[in-house]
């Protein structure tokens, strides 16, 4: 599939299939974050992996509506490094690149993925930071929900003429 093709093809994916990503796909998805554009190319992400059924209901106790992550197989906290980016919205304009280069390299390995909110609710935010010994200074951006598509999405078309401007609005 050409990247275009990809980028329109990609939906968010909550129920998944018993089947396990293999730790190559996830250093290939992991990766592909990293390759994202940041300002001043600070790279100001960390990812945390968890793989865990018991851990994964103790952030659902933390985000309620990540409930979704009940029957994934992998899902990624990425976090903002605000000692890095001390310009909060550029970290999370960072944090937000890698996340699409995430959606989109597991679209590409045919795993399902959906991106969770975190950051912009802050009681989950504390929450998170503490129920996962966050070191100072770093925040919780969002989790990415991972595993084998147990559903189909099909496309809708986006395409919106009057969301176009050239040179004015
Ligand atoms: C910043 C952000 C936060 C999101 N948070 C959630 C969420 O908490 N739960 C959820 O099910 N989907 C969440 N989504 C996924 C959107 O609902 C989804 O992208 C949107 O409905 C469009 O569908 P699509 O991803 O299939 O194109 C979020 C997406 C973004 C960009």
């Amino acid at each position: 599939m050409n990247l275009i093709d990809l980028i329109i093809s990609r939906r968010s994916i909550r129920k998944y299939k018993n089947q396990e990503i293999s730790k190559d796909n996830i250093d290939k998805i992991l990766k592909s974050a990293m390759y994202a554009p940041s300002a001043m190319n600070l790279q100001p992400w960390h990812f945390i992996v968890f793989d865990n059924k018991e851990i994964f209901e103790k952030i659902i106790s933390v985000i309620p509506h990540a409930e979704m992550i009940r029957n994934a197989d992998k899902c990624i906290l990425v976090c903002g490094d605000s000692y890095k980016e001390k310009n909060e919205s550029w970290l999370i304009q960072n944090c937000s690149a890698a996340i699409q280069n995430i959606l989109l390299a597991s679209h590409s390995l045919g795993i399902g993925s959906c991106w969770i909110a975190i950051h912009g609710i802050p009681e989950i935010v504390n929450k998170v930071k503490v129920e996962f010994n966050l070191p100072d200074g770093i925040i919780p951006i969002s989790l990415i929900s991972l595993g084998y598509p147990d559903e189909e999405i099909s496309a809708e078309n986006r395409f919106d003429l009057n969301k176009i401007h050239y040179n004015s609005w």
